[in-house]
């Protein structure tokens, strides 16, 4: 049976009666495969696992992909309780931002980059969630998808930048068996959209070069924000029938 919390109050009077490490998983719901292999490797461990589910909307610059960003919370609780979580914590914007997000975390390097260049705003947004969340849920571990392999790595510099006393996990990607890397916002794509955004996986793990790469995604009826190459990882995001899809692979297996 997962406890659903919905208050800070409700969560501490658990947190104080916890015995042994806590492992966290931050969501924004419209839960798949990709979200419960995180859940999963905390559950192994970590004698307890809380998940959170909250849309934030201060990550969200563009107000159309708030409106629409899908929310399943009943089939949600579901696919917890079937995994074996302990605790849901699905705060409202009041208790996450009593103060209207006056107060934000700002990088200034790494999240201008790639996403952080055409989502201006974005990555202030999700570094002040996670710090928010971080302090009222006091995990041990705290795991992250390579999914969004810019936000995992903004979010270890923070924790390391902040003193914060908890081990980011980076998860590896899960994907679709054609290739796809799972998302929430795939389900918003028709069969046509899905066949495209399942080539843009293939063009991106396949593809020489970024040049060639963005010439042969743009011939393919969708809009490309990028396609670099940075660290040793190629990175792309791309728009199909409007939902915004991004994926990235190591440029060698070791990387
Ligand atoms: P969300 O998109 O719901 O993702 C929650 C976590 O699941 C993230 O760490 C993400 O990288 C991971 N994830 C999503 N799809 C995955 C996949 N196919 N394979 C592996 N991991 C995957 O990311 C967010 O929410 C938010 O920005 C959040 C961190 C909760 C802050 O609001």
């Amino acid at each position: 049976m997962t406890t659903i919390v919905r208050t800070v109050e409700e969560w501490r009077r658990v947190r104080s009666t916890l015995d042994g490490d806590v492992g966290f998983v931050p969501t924004m719901g419209a839960l798949h495969e990709g979200h419960l292999s995180l859940v999963r490797r905390s559950l192994n461990e970590n004698p307890h696992t809380v998940v959170s589910i909250f849309v934030n909307p201060t990550q969200f610059n563009d107000a159309s992909d708030l409106e629409h960003y899908p929310r399943t919370e009943d089939e949600d609780l579901r696919m917890l309780g079937e995994a074996g979580v302990d605790y849901a914590f699905l705060p409202s914007r009041e208790i996450i931002y009593p103060d209207e997000y006056r107060y934000r975390v700002t990088e200034s390097e790494f999240s201008r980059v790639l996403c952080g260049a055409h989502r201006p705003g974005h990555f202030d947004g999700v570094l002040t969630v996670c710090l928010r969340l971080f302090s009222i849920v006091r995990p041990t571990r705290a795991y992250f998808g390579e999914k969004d392999y810019q936000q995992l790595r903004l979010v270890e510099n923070m924790a390391r930048s902040f003193f914060l006393d908890l081990e980011i996990v980076p998860c590896p990607i899960v994907r679709e068996p054609d290739g796809l890397a799972m998302s929430s916002r795939n389900r918003r794509l028709s069969a046509d959209g899905r066949r495209t955004a399942a080539e843009f996986a293939r063009v991106l793990r396949e593809g020489s070069d970024p040049a060639t790469i963005r010439a042969e995604l743009g011939a393919m009826n969708l809009v490309v924000d990028y396609v670099e190459e940075i660290e040793g990882r190629r990175f792309g995001a791309v728009v199909v029938e409007g939902v915004r899809l991004i994926d990235n692979v190591p440029l060698t297996p070791e990387a």
